[in-house]
């Protein structure tokens, strides 16, 4: 794991557990460390790379606050009122570990943690920053975010590709556009990128939930179907699945639009596709 990110996810969390209640601190830190597979940051630091890298500072605190607001969406995914799971990341569910008071407090702090390292770090390039907290605002509130993602399961028949799109896609179109933001490129130009993986990688996490008993993933297996949750495997069987995920990597691969790290970039895509497709290939 790169020591550039996790150095300033340390920064960012040290910052937030200074001096605060101690279960608090604890409950932060036990969130975001160790992490799991980092992906919208290094997704978000290799698009701000593959556009020339202007503002290391500014792409590093994009980075953290995706994978902050990430983390928090895991412990309020995780709650009894959610999806009640009991691990997470290999070990006990924040709320498992602190209380649900805790777990809420958690993700709460994690969230306004995520806005508040880009506003900082934003400070010297203020002519970046709006456009980069309404593209992280877009990616986690109402409409079309985290928030209504999973609100859609308060609703009786969620449209699946608006469901997917919202509580995964989103985070991931912030992570292009925020590091192509972070590197003054047009952002809109890098959102087709986000949204495809996304929507490859909510495929590959259906898979895995459905078939992945072969694999150990630190979370709890089954879930959708126990939780009448729509999911790409209920609605195109395991093998309509996996064809979907490819073709949605190739498709992702294709949108990368012209840059001057772009061969780079098809690099690592191809990473986190090798990493997804398989598991799900395997498990299958
Ligand atoms: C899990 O995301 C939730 C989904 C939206 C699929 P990740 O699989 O990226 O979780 P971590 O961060 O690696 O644990
Ligand atoms: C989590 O979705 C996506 C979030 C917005 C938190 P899931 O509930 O499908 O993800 P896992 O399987 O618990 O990681
Ligand atoms: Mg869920
Ligand atoms: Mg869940």
């Amino acid at each position: 794991m790169s020591t550039r990110l996790e150095d300033a996810l340390n920064a960012a969390v040290a910052r937030a557990e200074a001096e605060a209640p101690a279960k608090l601190a604890s409950a932060l830190r036990y969130a975001v460390f160790p992490g799991g597979a980092r992906v919208r940051p290094r997704l978000s630091l290799a698009v701000a790379q593959a556009c020339g890298d202007r503002n290391p500072a500014l792409a590093d605190a994009a980075a953290v606050a995706l994978e902050l607001m990430h983390c928090a969406s895991l412990v309020h995914d995780d709650l009894p009122c959610f999806d009640d799971a009991p691990t997470r990341r290999g070990k006990p569910s924040v709320h498992r570990a602190f209380g649900e008071p805790l777990a809420v407090l958690t993700g709460d702090a994690l969230i306004v943690a995520a806005f508040e390292g880009l506003a900082l770090a934003g400070a010297s390039a203020p002519q970046r920053l709006s456009p980069m907290i309404v593209s992280l605002s877009k990616a986690v509130g109402a409409p079309h975010g985290i928030v209504a993602g999973q609100a859609w399961e308060s609703e009786p028949a969620p449209p699946l590709d608006r469901y997917h799109a919202a509580k995964t896609g989103s985070l991931f179109v912030a992570a292009t556009t925020l590091g192509a933001l972070a590197s003054d490129e047009d952002g809109q130009r890098w959102a087709t990128l986000g949204a495809r993986l996304g929507a490859a990688y909510q495929v590959a996490d259906d898979l895995l939930d459905a078939v992945g008993s072969a694999v150990t993933p630190g979370k709890p297996l089954g879930r959708d179907e126990s939780l009448d949750r729509p999911n790409a495997v209920a609605r195109l069987g395991v093998q309509g699945a996996i064809e979907r995920l490819e073709r949605l990597v190739d498709e992702a691969i294709e949108s990368i639009p012209a840059c001057s790290g772009r061969a780079a970039l098809i690099g690592l895509v191809r990473h986190i596709a090798e990493r997804l497709v398989p598991v799900a290939i395997r498990a299958a």
